[in-house]
C-alpha cells in the first residue's frame, strides 16, 4: 500500500509544466484500431491509466513502441478483435472507448462494462443509443459484457443525445469515422478533449466538423491514415495547480497550457480573491497568504461551464473561504465522499444530495486520511499542504491515475511530500 507523506503549511512557488491530457489521450489511444498505419501519439501524460489502456491494445495484438517518455508508435495491422478481460478494464472507466473503436474497425466488439471512480449510478445507455442509431445490435450479458455487431456495416445517422456525455459523443465519433454515409450528434459534449480526439481523426483522415459546438458532423471516409498528434495539454491538472497555490499562497505558473481552456476556473479563482496573470500559453495565480479567501457558490456543469472533475479541489478552497459558501454538483449523484475526510481536517460542511455547504474556517488541522477517488485524491493532497503539521493520505493509486509525476512536480514548487511504501511492514521511500 502506498501513501502519500505531507508536511504542510508552506507557500507554494515556482513553475509546473503541464502534462498532456489524461482525458484526450484515453479516446485517442483505442482511435488508432481505426487505421492500419503506425501513428505517432506525442505529449502522452505517463500515468496510469494510460498504461492500462495501453496494456489492453497490446494484449489484442498492437504493436507500441515507446520513442521517449511521452510519445509512443502504435501499430494495429495485426491486431486481432479479442473479447478484452474483466481484469484489465474494470478500473478503466475509458474502456468503453473499444466498443466504438472495434465497431469501427471489426463491426464487431466484446467489452466488459467498464470500472472507473465511483460517482454513483454511471449508465452508458447514450453510447448505445449512438451504435443502435448507425445499426449496430448491442446486448449486455449477465456477466456484464457488452456485445456490440453491425452485420451489415455501420451506416450514419442523425443521434441526439438525451444528456450531454464525454463518454458517448467520443464514442459515437470512433463508430461513425468508417460507417457509410453522414452522423450527426446533436446535444454533442463540447469539451477540449472531444475537439482533441476529433483533431485526432482529422489529421488521420477522417471527416468530421462541428466538434467544439453542440452538432457535430462525420462524414464517413473509406479508410484511415496513420499520423504524428500531440495531444493536448490537460486542462484539470493546470486547474488542480492554480487551485493548490490559491489555498495555499505564493505564486505558481503553469506552463504549456491554453489560457482558455481554464477560463471557467481562473473566473472563480479571481472571484475569490487571487490575482490571476494569463500569458499566451501559461496561466499564474499569485495569492498572500495572509488574506482571506472569499466566499463563492459554484455550480458544475457541462463545459464551457465548471467543470466536475474540479469540484473536490474547490471544496477546499471553500472550506478555507471567509463565510459561507454553496457547492452543486451537476454531473454526478455522489461525488462529494471527500467530504466527510476534510471534516476529520477541521472544514465544516455538510452534504445534502448534489449541494454541500461549507462554512469556511481559518485553518484546517492534518489528520490520516483516504483518497476516494482520483480527483478527492488532488483534493486531499491540496488539504494536507495547507494544513501545518503532518497529513498522511492512504489509497494514491487512485491520485496516480491521473497526475503525471505529482510528487515531483509539488516538489519542485517547494511542497513537502512524499511517495510511501509499506511491503511487509517495512516503511520504504520511492522516489517519484
Ligand atoms: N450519462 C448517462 N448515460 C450515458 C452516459 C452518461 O446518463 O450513456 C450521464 C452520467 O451518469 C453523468 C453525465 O451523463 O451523470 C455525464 O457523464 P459523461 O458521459 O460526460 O462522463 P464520462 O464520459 O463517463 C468523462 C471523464 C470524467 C469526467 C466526465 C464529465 C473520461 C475517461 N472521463 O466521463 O473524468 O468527470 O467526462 O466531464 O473522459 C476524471 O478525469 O476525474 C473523470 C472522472
Amino acid at each position: 500500500m502506498e501513501q502519500y507523506i505531507i508536511n504542510g503549511g508552506c507557500e507554494l512557488h515556482g513553475s509546473v509544466p503541464i502534462s498532456g491530457a489524461k482525458n484526450a489521450a484515453l479516446g485517442i489511444l483505442p482511435a488508432v484500431f481505426l487505421c492500419q498505419d503506425t501513428c505517432r501519439i506525442e505529449n502522452l501524460p505517463q500515468i496510469s491509466d494510460v498504461h492500462n489502456m495501453l496494456d489492453i491494445l497490446s494484449s489484442m495484438g498492437a504493436h507500441i513502441r515507446y520513442l521517449n517518455k511521452n510519445a509512443v508508435e502504435i501499430n494495429t495491422a495485426h491486431a486481432q478483435n479479442l473479447p478484452t478481460p474483466y481484469e484489465m478494464v474494470r478500473r478503466l472507466r475509458a474502456s468503453y472507448y473499444l466498443i466504438g473503436a472495434l465497431l469501427g474497425r471489426f463491426g464487431k466488439a466484446e467489452v466488459a462494462l467498464p470500472g472507473g471512480c465511483d460517482f454513483g449510478f454511471r449508465p452508458i445507455d447514450q453510447h448505445i443509443k449512438g451504435f443502435e442509431a448507425l445499426g449496430a445490435t448491442v446486448q449486455i450479458t449477465e456477466g456484464g459484457i457488452v456485445q456490440a455487431e453491425a452485420k451489415e456495416g455501420l451506416v450514419g445517422d442523425s443521434v441526439y443525445l438525451d444528456v450531454v456525455s464525454v463518454g458517448a459523443t467520443m464514442n459515437i465519433m470512433l463508430a461513425a469515422v468508417l460507417a457509410k454515409g453522414q452522423t450527426v450528434i446533436e446535444n454533442a459534449a463540447r469539451e477540449p478533449h472531444i475537439v482533441d480526439l476529433a483533431n485526432f481523426l482529422n489529421t488521420m483522415g477522417a471527416d468530421i466538423t462541428g466538434a467544439g459546438t453542440d452538432v457535430i458532423k462525420i462524414r464517413g471516409v473509406e479508410r484511415l491514415r496513420g499520423c504524428t498528434y500531440s495531444i493536448i495539454p490537460d486542462q484539470i491538472e493546470a486547474g488542480t495547480y492554480l487551485a493548490l497555490a490559491t489555498a495555499t499562497g505564493g505564486e505558481v505558473t503553469v506552463t504549456g497550457v491554453i489560457p482558455k481552456h481554464l477560463e471557467s476556473i481562473t473566473a472563480k479563482l479571481s472571484e475569490m480573491g487571487a490575482e490571476v496573470i494569463e500569458e499566451d500559453d501559461s496561466v499564474t495565480v499569485r495569492r498572500s497568504k495572509n488574506e482571506r479567501l472569499h466566499r463563492i457558490n459554484v455550480k458544475t456543469q457541462p463545459y464551457p461551464g465548471f467543470p466536475t472533475d474540479m469540484q473536490p479541489q474547490f471544496g477546499v478552497l471553500l472550506s478555507l473561504a471567509d463565510g459561507t459558501s454553496i457547492l452543486t454538483e451537476g454531473i454526478y449523484d455522489n461525488r462529494f465522499k471527500y467530504v466527510n475526510e476534510l471534516r476529520r481536517m477541521g472544514a465544516v460542511a455538510t452534504v445534502d444530495g448534489r449541494i454541500a455547504v461549507f462554512e469556511g474556517v481559518e485553518h484546517l488541522s492534518p489528520a490520516p486520511v483516504r483518497a476516494p477517488d482520483l480527483r478527492a485524491g488532488a483534493a486531499l493532497i491540496m488539504a494536507g499542504l495547507v494544513a501545518e503539521g503532518i497529513t498522511v493520505i492512504d489509497e494514491v493509486r487512485y491520485v496516480e491515475r491521473g497526475y503525471e509525476d505529482i510528487v515531483k512536480k509539488l516538489r519542485a514548487i517547494g511542497a513537502d511530500i512524499r511517495l510511501v511504501s509499506h511491503p511487509d511492514g517495512e516503511m520504504l521511500e520511492r522516489a517519484n
